[in-house]
């Protein structure tokens, strides 16, 4: 049953793309309908559009880590010896292992991937074809949208006309042909959280046959009274995936590890999915060393919470208004964004327009560091209207 507060925006699968299907090869229409994701521009494109020098160029359009790597992670792969000549270890043993010691759960309990958009991508595999349905919230991150389409399955986007997750809503959303519901906490691009009672007790709401897969990719920036145990969760519902990674405050978006967390029922179905060999030897040996970089962890959200303080002042004094972040970003109301976007790339600043989400006045702009924060404030202000 739909809750009628809280408007199902659309439901179905995108129409297909008349040129792909017109090719001479038989796409199924929903692959026909896939779009390219479109990530944060990058570094090498932006300096030989705009002529300056790579090292000049500021990009603050991907959530990455201002401070770099996790630097116990840099000297486990500087002294490990890799032999690139080998095949990397398909389950991942020692990185698993070193997972499940961190949230205190057995081994059998943690699915590695290759960045955890591919286990989002893995856990729809296990569970979507065409006729079933998977729910998220409107403003959700995009790579649920491919991963439920390139199924063939539909969804059913929930309103956010808060920009926070509807639970309430998503709980009503579930249709009978719902296997999967997606909720990430925090969200991108809103940056914004739900409560943690809320989000336990929506669990407790969601039939034990349709999977939960909470993505907590920036966890590590929400405040402690905000953060839930979502490891206890997942004792308590075996239908609850929890997706964390280590490109976002671990600083090792370059080497793409995720993971999943699930009783031993699903993530043995997500093992059997996943394809083999996809984390690199590296990537295991970094992200293992990373984990015991809590320091590091420490540090980076230190940085993260001043910056963004400053950030929002910053823009605030300029008539733009952020959304209440717990990330490593905020979504800025700049009244344009891709003219915004524009004007600060020709000064070497990358961010990121959003209009793909609908949201066209927006921009999203990860935290720098300070003086990549003071530089982009300059240049947003120095295109303003004088005030007063
Ligand atoms: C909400 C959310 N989930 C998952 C991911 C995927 O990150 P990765 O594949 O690098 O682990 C991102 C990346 O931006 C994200 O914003």
């Amino acid at each position: 049953m739909i809750a009628k507060r809280h408007p199902v925006l659309v439901t179905g699968i995108r129409p297909a793309d008349h040129r792909a299907m017109n090719s001479s090869i038989p796409y199924p229409a929903h692959v026909a309908a896939l779009k390219p994701y479109v990530p944060g521009l990058p570094i090498s494109a932006v300096a030989a559009r705009s002529g300056l020098a790579a090292d000049r160029i500021v990009k603050l359009a991907s959530n990455e880590n201002p401070l770099g790597a996790s630097p116990r992670a840099l000297a486990a792969l500087s002294s490990a010896g890799i032999d690139l000549s080998r095949y990397p270890d398909s389950d991942c043993a020692a990185l698993s292992d070193a997972i499940a010691r961190f949230h205190d759960v057995p081994r059998e309990w943690i699915v590695v991937g290759a960045g955890s958009e591919s286990v989002l991508g893995n856990v729809a595999a296990c569970l979507l074809e065409p006729g079933r349905s998977t729910s998220y919230a409107q403003y959700s991150f995009q790579a649920y949208v491919n991963a439920v389409q390139k199924l063939g399955a539909h969804s059913t986007v929930v309103a956010s006309p808060d920009f926070t997750v509807d639970l309430e809503g998503l709980a009503g959303s579930i249709l009978p042909s719902t296997s999967l519901v997606y909720v990430a906490n925090p969200g991108n691009p809103t940056g914004t959280a739900v409560d943690p009672d809320a989000l336990k007790s929506f669990l407790g709401r969601v039939p034990p046959h349709v999977v939960v897969l909470l993505d907590e990719a920036y966890v590590e920036f929400l405040p402690p009274d905000r953060r839930g145990d979502s490891v206890a969760w997942v004792r308590e519902h075996a239908n609850l995936v929890v997706t964390r990674t280590f490109s976002k405050a671990y600083g090792l978006a370059g080497l793409r590890v995720g993971y999943g967390i699930a009783q031993p029922g699903l993530a043995d179905v997500m093992r059997r999915v996943r394809s083999p060999f996809t984390i690199s030897e590296p990537a295991q040996v970094a992200a293992i060393a990373a984990l015991e970089d809590q320091d590091f962890i420490a540090r980076t959200v230190a940085a993260t919470r001043q910056g963004r303080t400053a950030l929002v002042e910053g823009l605030a004094s300029m008539d733009c208004q952020c959304l209440e972040s717990h990330t490593n970003f905020v979504l800025a109301d700049v009244k344009g964004g891709a003219d915004f976007a524009r004007r600060l790339e020709q000064h070497g600043l990358i961010v990121r327009p959003v209009a793909s989400y609908g949201l066209a006045d927006w921009v999203r702009i990860s935290i720098g560091t300070q003086p990549e924060i003071d530089r982009l404030l300059e240049v947003a202000g120095a295109g303003q209207p004088a005030r007063g």
